[in-house]
Parts: structure tokens; C-alpha cells; sequence
């Protein structure tokens, strides 16, 4: 069988690296090439069926790259996907003028990149009758035939969710039918006395469990008739988890913590490593990543914990108070952390009991004996960033 061969351009090794990993994951034989003279070459060597690139390399712009590439009639009709850090509309309109096909903008999860790389082969291969299509899965398949990565609808959607815990002769009824929508890119925060449905609540949205009855869509996919194996892979994909209770392994490094999820999906070592790295790097722990757990602080294990939950790129965070078993100072160093993350495009749910720290999500909800009972924008929030925005101005 035919694989498409992708060559992935990017002059940060990591981010490259990553990449072609998502690709390899998604079925297709990735390569990469870190400056603009390596790429030349590698696309009149190796000739590849599409190009993913980011446009700032070392040696030259890399939208002169493209217009070199499509000067050599070998090339002209090469697939190019833009990918740009910059997530700028001049960088994208420059390069889809310059003759790229498409624009990814970062930060970018994998299921968005593939959906994308998916669709230009499939539209190359239309205009190109005799090639081969590219391998897709099924959903991406889905995502393609709207043309773009489903980022339009609700990421959380749940209609009419009950859980009932069956203790003996006794029925525990932990939530009471519960209706949800979360955006794409929203920060949510649960609150609600202890035994309110809250764990059980993040429980369900995280997939670890099935809900009583009622509905619940992740990206528009209904979870409630999955098989347990497409449930662990949807969650594997969508989801990371970060308990009050850090969960890490005792006597292990943190790298190895990190690595451990791409390890149990199947990657090998070293780019399992590399993109442990990375996720170490974004939560500021690169230069701990050889100290054990029992070598580090509170706020540190947290950490590893969250890059551990961040490690496959998911969309979603999920947080069951992340800061309970954590000083004031240290807490707050974590909920920076997650604030930073949701600045970038993740889109982040977390339990917590402390108004103060509710008050970082823009958005509260509150719930009692299973029942949400309130659901506010968080207007300190609001306030704080108006002033914030005031002082910047100024
Ligand atoms: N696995 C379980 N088996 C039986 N009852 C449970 C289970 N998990 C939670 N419950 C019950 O469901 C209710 C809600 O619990 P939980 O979601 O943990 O609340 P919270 O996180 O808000 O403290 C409580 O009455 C709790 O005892
Ligand atoms: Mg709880």
C-alpha cells in the first residue's frame, strides 16, 4: 500500500518532530527538515506528496521557499500547508498567495493538523485523477467533508445527564439531570458543597464513566452508546486530567511520568521523549526533568502532573481541585500556569471550592444535589481584565 510521504518544515526541532509524530500517528510517512536549503533539497529528493511549513527558517522566508518550489514545473502543483506561530491573516493571505494550499495557525492540536493534511490530499487527489487518496480515518473523514476541523460547534455539549450509584439495596443519585454546553477555548469552573456531583460531573465529561442516561456529545460526537474502547481513545485524544491528588509514580522520573501515556499508545521511546520535553518545557520544568517526584516541591509534582495531562495535545483540560493539596503560594503559581495555558487555546473545566480561585474562570457554575442551580459569566473576571487591558494602554 501507498503512504503519503509529508515533509514537515519547521526551524524548532521539538515542534518538527511533534509533528511528523502526529502524522506517523495519523498513518502518513512524515520526514522533516529544519532550514530552507535542507527542505529544497529534501523535496527534489525525496518528492513528497504534501509540505507542512512554518514560513520563519533560519536561512531564508520560507514563502520564498514556496516560490522557488513552484517555479520548477516538477513542483508547481506540490500540496503546501502554511504553518504559522504568528497565526497572523497577512502571514496567511502572503502565503496562500504565494501558492500555499492551506493555513494552520499555532498553537494547533494534531486532530486539526491531520484533519487539514487530510483534506488538501483529498482535494489534490480529485484534481489529480490516478493518485492515490490519502489513508484517513473514519472521523477525519467526518471533519473533511465540512471542510474544516469541527472547531464550530460546542467542544462540551450534555442534554439531560443523570448518574446513579447503586450502593447495595441503596440508589445514590449523584446527578439529577445536568445540561451543559462548553465552547471551544471557554474556562469553566464548578463549584458546589462536598457530595454535590462534581467529581462524578467531571468523571462523565473526562469519559472515565458512564452516565445513567441522558446525552453527552464531545466535538459532536455522542459518548453515550461508545464502546469502551473508542471511549479510552476519544479520551486519549480529547482530554487531559489533573487531580488534587498529583497521582504521579513514586521513583520515577519526571520525563518518564510525562512520556508514560505516548508510551501506553504506542510511540516509541524517543519521540515519546522529545514531546515529554516539550510538554516539561511548557509548564516551565525542563531543567527538572530528570528529578523524582519525591525530589521536588508540591507545586512542582503538580506540574509534572499537568504536563503529563498535556502531553498528547489534548482540548480539554480537566482539573478536580488542583490546588487543594497546595499552599496558597504555590497554588497560585499553578493556577497561572493553567491561566497561561488557557491564553494559548486550551479549553479548561475545573472543580474547585475556593471562590478565589473560581473567580480566574470567565464562567461559574454551581451545583447542589446534583442540579446545577447557577450558571454565571464571572464578572470580577471581566472587571479585572478591563483593568488589565486599561493598563497596558496606558
Ligand atoms: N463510586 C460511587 N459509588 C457510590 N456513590 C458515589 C460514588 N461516587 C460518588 N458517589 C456519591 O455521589 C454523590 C456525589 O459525589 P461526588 O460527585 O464525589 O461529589 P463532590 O465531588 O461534589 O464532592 C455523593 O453522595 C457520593 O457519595
Ligand atoms: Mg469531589
Amino acid at each position: 500500500m501507498d503512504r503519503h510521504k509529508i515533509l514537515v518544515v519547521d526551524h524548532d526541532k521539538d515542534t518538527a518532530h511533534y509533528i511528523c509524530r502526529c502524522l506517523e500517528m495519523a498513518g502518513y510517512d512524515a520526514l522533516q527538515a529544519h532550514d530552507g536549503e535542507t527542505a529544497l533539497q529534501a523535496i527534489r529528493s525525496e518528492k513528497p506528496d504534501l509540505v507542512v511549513l512554518e514560513p520563519l527558517l533560519p536561512d531564508q522566508d520560507g514563502l520564498e521557499l514556496i516560490r522557488t518550489v513552484r517555479a520548477d514545473p516538477c513542483f508547481v502543483r506540490l500540496p503546501i500547508i502554511i504553518l504559522s506561530a504568528r497565526a497572523s491573516e497577512a502571514d496567511k493571505r502572503l502565503g496562500l498567495d504565494t501558492g500555499a494550499d492551506d493555513y494552520v495557525a499555532k498553537p494547533f492540536n494534531s486532530h486539526e493538523l491531520t484533519a487539514r493534511v487530510g483534506a488538501v490530499l483529498r482535494r489534490y487527489c480529485r484534481k489529480n485523477a490516478g493518485t492515490t487518496p490519502p489513508i484517513l480515518t473514519e472521523e477525519e473523514d467526518g471533519i473533511m467533508d465540512q471542510g474544516q476541523p469541527n472547531e464550530k460547534g460546542p467542544l462540551v455539549q450534555i442534554e439531560d445527564l443523570t448518574k446513579v450509584y447503586q450502593m447495595g439495596a441503596v440508589q445514590v443519585h449523584a446527578l439529577r439531570g445536568v445540561s451543559l454546553v462548553v465552547k471551544h477555548g471557554e474556562y469553566l469552573a464548578i463549584m458546589g458543597a462536598s457530595g454535590s456531583g462534581k467529581s462524578t460531573l467531571m468523571n462523565m465529561i473526562g469519559l472515565l464513566d458512564r452516565p445513567t442516561s441522558g446525552s453527552y456529545r464531545i466535538r459532536g460526537e455522542e459518548t453515550s452508546r461508545l464502546s469502551k474502547r473508542r471511549l479510552a481513545d476519544l479520551r486519549k485524544r480529547e482530554i487531559g486530567f489533573v487531580f488534587q491528588q498529583f497521582n504521579l509514580l513514586p521513583r520515577v522520573s519526571a520525563r518518564r511520568q510525562v512520556e508514560l501515556p505516548l508510551f501506553y499508545a504506542g510511540a516509541p521511546r524517543g519521540q515519546g521523549q522529545a514531546m515529554a520535553t516539550r510538554a516539561l518545557t511548557l509548564v516551565g520544568l525542563a531543567d527538572r526533568a530528570d528529578h523524582r517526584p519525591d525530589e521536588m516541591s508540591g507545586g512542582e509534582q503538580q506540574r509534572v502532573a499537568i504536563a503529563r495531562a498535556l502531553v498528547n495535545q489534548p482540548s480539554l483540560l480537566l482539573a478536580d481541585e488542583p490546588t487543594g493539596a497546595l499552599d496558597s503560594q504555590t497554588g497560585t503559581e499553578v493556577l497561572d500556569l493553567i491561566d497561561q495555558l488557557h491564553a494559548q487555546g486550551l479549553t479548561v473545566i475545573m472543580v474547585t471550592h475556593d471562590p478565589i480561585v473560581a473567580q480566574r474562570a470567565a464562567r461559574v457554575i454551581v451545583l447542589k444535589d446534583g442540579k446545577i442551580t447557577s450558571d454565571k459569566q464571572n464578572g470580577k473576571r471581566l472587571v479585572r481584565l478591563v483593568m488589565e487591558a486599561n493598563h497596558e494602554n496606558n
